[in-house]
């Protein structure tokens, strides 16, 4: 059952109903300012850190679900009738309801006994305003006169504090209101240089501030005391809980429209310039930005400008193809979903609050892979970014805050897979780009200045870091997790609530893992490509040398009969084993050392992947591991604290089936990578939207698993690794187009239903136009003369490639 349907044209994903099975979001903003938003008009608003610049409140886990978001209100003063045009927060049904998620925009189109509305949320590039464009239109056959209310609450910036610390907070609100504007001051008057306002560009009749005023108290939402009454009363908060509501009135004449623009803005201002008078805050900083858009035309061109700008960053990689469903992935979904976590890492969605995790050093530089091609100039500064907070020693800080850059004390270090993704990080940068320079960035460690060295030495001491932290069988180390965070073999917690991330209480140098080692040879032939072009030759030699060792070990222990192991724990057994109980296999270890080529030589890559089709492979897509825990074991931590099925123990977890993909690809077996790619392309599972009540248009982090009570039930949209690697594992690897470091790889792993396809990949200057053709005389064709050599140079404008099969 779907609850909507793609709209490719205009790139949209158009949802028909608000009842969809749960809040199917959006994301507004590309650069500083950000917004989610649900197809009902719920969600917040933040600027650059979603947990300490936090603009507007959201409550998350509420109920009902998804309130609080930008909200208006249609009430028609003759009857005194009234209704949210998002349906959302009154949830009166509507004549016609229709939600448009756009790229970095949304429109929600509502209409009810003639009155039709359509509301357009968008954050305008380079800006730090959030746009509501309101459109009101009489489609009756009478005069109407009618009321349109605003509402958002403000947070009180620091989102973590905001939620706890009412002691304080219910104090501290301060606004100011200046004609249509509501200025939210908190904190201004002492260490806080920035203040938020709500505009809109007409004159309105009342206002409220203060939020049990327009409430009214043991009110809700959804029946508001000032929208009941059809007034404000002009309240102004003081302390309690600072809200912006603009009433405005207007007569429509049947047929006629009225349209306003909103303003959600957010302004910094010099210390010595932050007031006019005692109190009265500095507002010319904001009269700049809504003068800007409150401009006749300048809403609309701000929009074709958004639109202009999506079309660039979708356009060096496009797909004409005889699956639509494929098309629309690689095209338009993915791409966006890629760029979204690109932005945002793991910070702010429906399922992240927003307070709990900030830039992940493994996530970050995992997202890179999918977006590279996009901006690779803001990839090369987030890479930056994350090397300065590695540490001395090759370790890493597992996580960073946006806003200060600075690697996070909370979680620390300990992850010892963390440093290997920074060097793929910088290796897809440097095949996309060519750009070498940045190896030679002075970079701190620790983001101390006096620790800088240019980034090269990054990568060589991640290279180390591995090579110094080797367990019993020479296999590197896990620490506190590798990356799956829930295999915690030094944890041992007994404790309640206690973060499996974070406690190690076992000082072990025993665990070890085999996805790590997988990961390492992996990166072995990445570096040594990367060293080669350097003419690095002796470093070269000793990275491949240091690979062939890890391929010995790998072989020597790291095998069960049928399949890799996936670890040893801290008392040297064996995890992923037939020999274990539960969790006898589990898919990391296969992945990344078939990834790695590892076992190639004597046929155990295709030994383990028919195990993994075996025993992991459902029609939900490929499950973590088998059997999942039935009960909590103290020596493997978080993984087994999930009931069967959800999550790490035995779920879907969709970042990890496009390792799968990308390793059937390599050995050949084109149907089944094609096949695992559609049993979770969310495209594809959207007929049963239904079952995976998450958004069809992007993918979840996991879907449940066999063994859960709501098999193939997706959980946790938006903000996972799934969107880069599944990116990665059909353009480069199904598709077969990938950058390498001299020019474009053209190796296609496809079966014949994608005969027809053409592509066009945009990539150092040059545009490569490929098809892909049924024929006679097979091979690769480059400006019609047939080659063996794969890697295509872009040494013209246009290059035109056959791929025939
Ligand atoms: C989740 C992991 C996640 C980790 C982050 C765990 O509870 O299961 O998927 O990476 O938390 O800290
Ligand atoms: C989600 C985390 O963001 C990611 O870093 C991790 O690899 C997976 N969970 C698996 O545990």
């Amino acid at each position: 059952m779907k609850f909507g349907y793609f709209d490719d044209d205009k790139k949209e994903y158009v949802i028909t109903t608000p009842k969809t099975p749960s809040p199917w979001i959006n994301y507004l903003g590309s650069e500083e300012m950000f917004g989610i938003i649900s197809n009902t008009g719920g969600g917040y608003t933040f600027y650059r850190d979603a947990k300490l610049r936090r603009l507007t409140r959201y409550r998350y886990n509420g109920i009902p679900a998804d309130q609080n978001g930008r909200y208006f209100y249609l009430r028609d003063q003759a009857s005194g009738e009234f209704w949210s045009p998002t349906w959302q927060p009154i949830r009166k049904e509507l004549d016609k309801y229709e939600c448009r998620h756009g790229l970095g925009y949304t429109k929600i189109i509502g209409e009810l006994n003639g009155i039709a509305s359509e509301i357009t949320y968008f954050i305008p590039l380079k800006s730090n305003t959030e746009i509501h464009r309101v459109k009101v239109k009489n489609t009756g056959k009478e005069l109407r006169k009618l009321s349109l209310f605003s509402f958002l609450e403000f947070c009180l910036w620091n989102a973590d504090d905001d939620d706890r610390n009412f002691q304080r907070n219910l104090n501290t609100g301060e606004v100011e209101v200046e004609g249509s504007t509501i200025y939210h001051k908190t904190e201004f008057r002492e260490r806080r240089n920035h203040y938020a306002y709500y505009a809109v560009n007409k004159a309105i009749s009342s206002f409220e501030t203060d939020r049990e005023t327009f409430i009214g108290t043991y009110e809700n939402l959804n029946n508001p005391r000032s929208v009941r009454e059809g007034k404000c009363s002009n309240s102004l908060a003081s302390g309690w809980s600072p809200i912006a509501s603009h009433c405005l009135e207007m007569e429509l004449k049947p047929g006629q429209e009225e349209e306003f623009t909103f303003i959600l803005g957010y302004v910094e201002v010099s210390k010595d310039k932050k007031f006019t008078s005692v109190g009265v805050i500095n507002k010319e900083p904001a009269k700049e930005q809504m003068g800007k858009f409150f401009q006749e035309g300048a809403v609309d061109k701000a929009l074709s400008k958004l639109s202009r700008y999506w079309k660039k960053i979708l356009k060096p990689f496009q797909i004409e193809c005889p699956d639509e469903k494929l098309a629309r992935m690689v095209n338009i979904w993915n791409p966006y979903q890629c760029k979204v976590t690109f932005n945002l890492s793991r910070s702010a969605s429906y399922f992240e609050s927003g307070v709990g995790r900030g830039m992940g050093f493994r996530d970050s530089n995992q997202d890179l892979l999918g977006f590279v091609h996009q901006v690779p100039e803001r990839a090369r500064e987030r890479i930056l970014d994350i090397a300065a907070t590695q540490l001395e020693d090759g370790g890493a800080y597992h996580q960073y805050q946006p806003l200060t850059k600075r690697g996070n004390s909370d979680i620390g270090d300990g992850f010892y897979d963390d440093p290997l993704w920074l060097i793929l990080g910088v290796c897809a940068y440097i095949k996309e780009t060519n750009d070498i320079s940045i190896l030679e960035e002075s970079v701190p460690y620790e983001n101390n200045p006096e620790l800088a060295m240019p980034l090269v030495d990054h990568l060589f001491r991640s290279f180390y870091f591995t090579l110094d932290n080797l367990g019993p069988h020479r296999l590197p180390l896990i620490g506190r997790a590798d990356w799956n965070d829930c295999l915690n073999l030094n944890c041992f917690s007994e404790e309640p609530g206690e973060s499996f991330q974070t406690t190690g209480n076992k000082t072990g140098r025993t665990a070890e893992s085999l996805m790590i080692a997988g990961l390492f040879v992996y990166t072995c032939r990445e570096f040594a490509g990367l060293l080669n072009i350097l003419g690095e030759e002796e470093h070269e030699d000793a990275v491949r040398e240091a690979k062939q060792t890890m391929i010995d070990s790998i072989k020597h222990y790291g095998r069960d009969p049928e399949w890799y192991l996936r670890a040893y724990d801290f008392f040297g057994n064996k995890i992923g084993s037939d020999e274990c109980n539960e969790g006898k296999i589990y898919i990391e270890s296969q992945a990344w050392c078939i990834m790695a080529g590892v076992g190639k030589q004597d046929g155990f890559d295709r030994k383990a992947l028919d195990s993994v089709e075996k025993y992991l492979a459902t029609k939900h897509g490929i499950v973590l591991q088998d059997p999942p825990y039935s009960e909590y074991h103290v020596e493997l931590g978080e993984v087994s604290s999930y009931p069967p099925g959800y999550k790490e123990n035995g779920g879907i977890f969709c970042h990890t089936n496009p390792w799968i993909m990308i390793a059937e690809a390599m050995l050949g077996n084109n149907e089944k990578a094609l096949d695992y790619y559609r049993r979770i392309a969310p495209a594809y599972r959207e007929e049963i939207s239904d079952i995976h009540k998450m958004e069809p248009y992007v993918y979840s982090q996991m879907i449940a698993g066999k063994a859960a009570h709501n098999f193939g039930q997706a959980k946790n949209s938006w903000l996972t690794g799934t969107a880069a690697w599944n990116y990665v594992a059909i353009t480069q690897y199904i598709l077969g187009i990938r950058p390498g470091y001299c020019g474009l790889i053209v190796e296609p792993h496809i079966t014949d239903e994608l005969a027809g396809t053409k592509i066009t990949r945009h990539f150092r200057g040059t545009e490569y136009r490929i098809e892909f053709i049924k024929g006679e005389d097979k091979g690769l064709f480059v400006d019609g003369k047939k080659t063996m050599i794969t890697e295509i140079l872009p040494v013209a404008d246009i290059i035109d490639v056959q791929y025939i099969f």
